[in-house]
């Protein structure tokens, strides 16, 4: 798995110290997020694209653009109403948008306080607690893998495909 690197960088610059190519980076829930490419319904957070992480594509974002896609989503609806002002998430609407836009050997990381769903199309391949203060709530970067569309979650585990009938 690359490194992406802690450093501010933009979306065509390489962010990953040890990786040798440039990583696209994209935070649909962007915030105040300093790496790469961002999406925010909030203007004053100064994305790169204003918009809603449920339709990335009405933003002009394609399929098997990101090398990693970090969701950072409110932790709940009455969260997301009274610390954002923004509606209802619809979880599965929005992580599918995520993959969508990834490359295959991509991959997608969720930032939450709860487990997440394996995304359809991806494998689990880290699980990293994020510890802040003492007291805080501890939370849990989950990182998926995109499959490649040809390969199944079985044939990208083994390396081989299963043999044919005769
Ligand atoms: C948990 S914060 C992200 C925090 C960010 N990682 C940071 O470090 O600042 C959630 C952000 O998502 C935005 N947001 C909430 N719902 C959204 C949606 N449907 N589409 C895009 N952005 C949304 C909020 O305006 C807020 O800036």
């Amino acid at each position: 798995m690359p490194t992406w690197g802690v450093s501010r960088c933009t979306s065509s610059v390489g962010c990953g110290r040890s990786s040798a190519s440039p990583q696209r980076v994209l935070h649909p829930f962007g915030g105040l997020a300093e790496i790469g490419d961002s999406v925010d319904l909030n203007a004053t957070t100064t994305p790169t694209y204003v918009g809603d992480a449920h339709d990335l594509e009405a933003l002009g974002i394609e399929d098997d653009s990101y090398d990693l896609v970090v969701l950072d989503p409110p932790y709940s609806d009455e969260e997301s109403e009274w610390l954002y002002g923004t509606g209802p998430q619809r979880w599965n609407v929005f992580v599918e948008e995520a993959v969508r836009v990834t490359k295959p050997g991509g991959h997608v990381a969720v930032y939450h306080v709860k487990q997440p769903p394996r995304p359809e199309g991806t494998r689990l391949v880290r699980r990293i607690v994020i510890l802040t203060r003492t007291w805080h709530a501890a939370r849990v970067c989950f990182v998926f893998e995109k499959l490649a569309p040809d390969l199944t979650l079985f044939e990208t585990l083994t390396g081989s495909r299963p043999k044919q009938a005769a």
